[in-house]
């Protein structure tokens, strides 16, 4: 049904914390476009909170709007903007809100991962929007590109860096040397990582975030329990040194991937560090930014770059929603609901196509590379580069072998690397990592 009178649209927000402080502030200094962006006004109707007595003077919001009461006001809302974060509130909170009829906009990650296609069912079932851009890389509109504008290619591949936290990390460890815990420690001073980085560091953050592109990108159902995940907490300067003489640099990145198999297609959805090329694009993605690169069939290559974080940069996000679902109010229909058709299975990483770079500590002497090169063999894992570095001499005469692999089933490439842990020629598996993008 149109509505083309000037009523305003009711806007409740579920949080009023970093983004959802921003997001109260820009509705109340665009209000004048928004409205003649959207064909109604918007009007701010309240902000939920959890605690009733915080000083909240410095947000510039009407102390009158803050309520504890969530429940009271969805009944007074035409959308309601969920910015609280976790799982199980917010998900009651986004249930409840769509019951009363509400569209809803969210920019919680996790609880898409987690649970999107319970949210799409319930929006699906009473009429209403779900949209959630600022769910992934906060300003960097991605989502919506690859929903919309590509809904007419075949998206092969999306290489993401959508963790600025370890994004940060890894460019400090990079340029200064440093090691991680100190850069960790860094990066909290700075306000990019939080007191407890564990959502961060050990890849939950990017997982999350890989599953809504990857469920998005080739239509099929992708939960955050379904990407392999590996942190940044094993990295050592020395594995960014080694990288930095790859002419590379060390990335977390998000990859979810449509594969081949020889039991069909299937989709890949991986969190963990890699070395790529300082020639990639995403190489050049510096401190705390964001980047996500889609290959698509026709398109070719497409690079999108930007704020991953902040009050800002995420409400501004938020608010792109907050206007196409006020539009979709105005002039009647629905925004785009769950598409799932292609129900791909989701592939275990041993069947992630990638390349390993291999540092050894081996034993110098006759036959030591021959050796270690059958091991690579009998997995049916191709060579490309070996190079060696004469050791010291503690225990024998010693070297240091760095191999990098042609492309390779990951589940033939954990296998050589455990067979080469087993050979006695080798001294110590010193270093191991994933080569992307090249
Ligand atoms: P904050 O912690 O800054 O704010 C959370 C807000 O929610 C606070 O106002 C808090 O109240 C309120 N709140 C928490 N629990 C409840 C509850 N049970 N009932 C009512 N209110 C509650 O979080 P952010 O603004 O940083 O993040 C919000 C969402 O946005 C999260 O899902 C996050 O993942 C996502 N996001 C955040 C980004 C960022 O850069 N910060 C970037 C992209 C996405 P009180 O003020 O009383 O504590
Ligand atoms: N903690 C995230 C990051 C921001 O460092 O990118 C919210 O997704």
């Amino acid at each position: 049904m149109t509505d083309s009178g000037q009523t305003p649209l009711r806007v409740a927000l579920l949080g009023g914390g970093v983004v959802g402080g921003a997001v109260a502030r820009m509705l109340a200094t665009q209000a004048d476009d928004l409205a003649a962006r959207i064909g109604r006004p918007l009007q701010l109707v309240g902000v939920a909170v959890r605690r009733a007595g915080k000083d909240r003077s410095e947000t510039g919001i009407d102390p009158e709007l803050f309520t504890t009461d969530a429940e009271a006001l969805l009944d007074r809302a035409d959308i309601v903007v969920e910015l609280i974060g976790g799982i199980d509130r917010a998900r009651e909170l986004i249930l409840a809100a769509m019951e009363r009829g509400a569209s809803v906009v969210t920019a919680n990650k996790a609880l898409l991962a987690e649970d999107g296609p319970t949210l799409y069912a319930a929006a699906a079932e009473h009429g209403v929007d779900l949209y959630y851009e600022a769910a992934v890389a906060g300003a960097i509109p991605i989502l919506r590109p690859i929903r919309d504008s590509l809904a007419g290619d075949s998206i092969q591949r999306v290489i993401g860096i959508v963790n600025g936290t370890t994004n940060f990390v890894l460019d400090a460890m990079d340029t200064s040397g440093a090691g991680l815990p100190e850069t960790v420690e860094q990066a909290q001073s700075l306000g990019y990582a939080e007191a407890d980085p564990t959502a961060d560091v050990e890849g939950f953050d990017a997982a999350a975030k890989a599953a809504i592109l990857s469920s998005l990108a080739f239509h099929t159902r992708v939960a955050s329990s379904q990407v392999h995940r590996e942190g940044i907490t094993s990295i050592s300067s020395r594995d960014v040194q080694a990288a930095r003489e790859m002419d590379a640099t060390v990335k977390l990145l998000a990859i979810c991937e449509r594969v081949e198999t020889p039991a069909g297609v299937g989709v890949s959805a991986r969190v963990h560090p890699a070395m790529i090329p300082l020639t990639h694009p995403l190489a050049s993605v510096r401190g705390a930014y964001n980047a996500v690169f889609v290959e698509a069939e026709a398109a070719g290559q497409l690079m999108f770059y930007g704020q991953g974080a902040g009050g800002d940069p995420t409400a501004s996000a938020v608010l792109g929603d907050i206007v196409a679902v006020a539009r979709t109010r105005v002039g009647g229909g629905h925004g785009p609901g769950e598409i799932a058709y292609a129900d791909l299975p989701v592939l275990p990483m041993g069947e992630a196509i990638t390349r390993y770079h291999v540092s050894l500590d081996v034993a110098d002497r006759p036959g030591v590379l021959a050796a270690v090169a059958q091991v690579f063999s009998d997995q049916g894992v191709s060579i490309e580069t070996v190079r060696q570095e004469v050791g010291g001499d503690g225990g024998g005469p010693r070297a240091e072998l760095i191999i990098v692999t042609h492309a390779a089933r990951d589940a033939a490439l954990t296998a050589t690397v455990t067979a080469l842990a087993g050979l006695d020629q080798v001294n110590e598996v010193t270093s191991v990592m994933r080569v992307e993008g090249s």
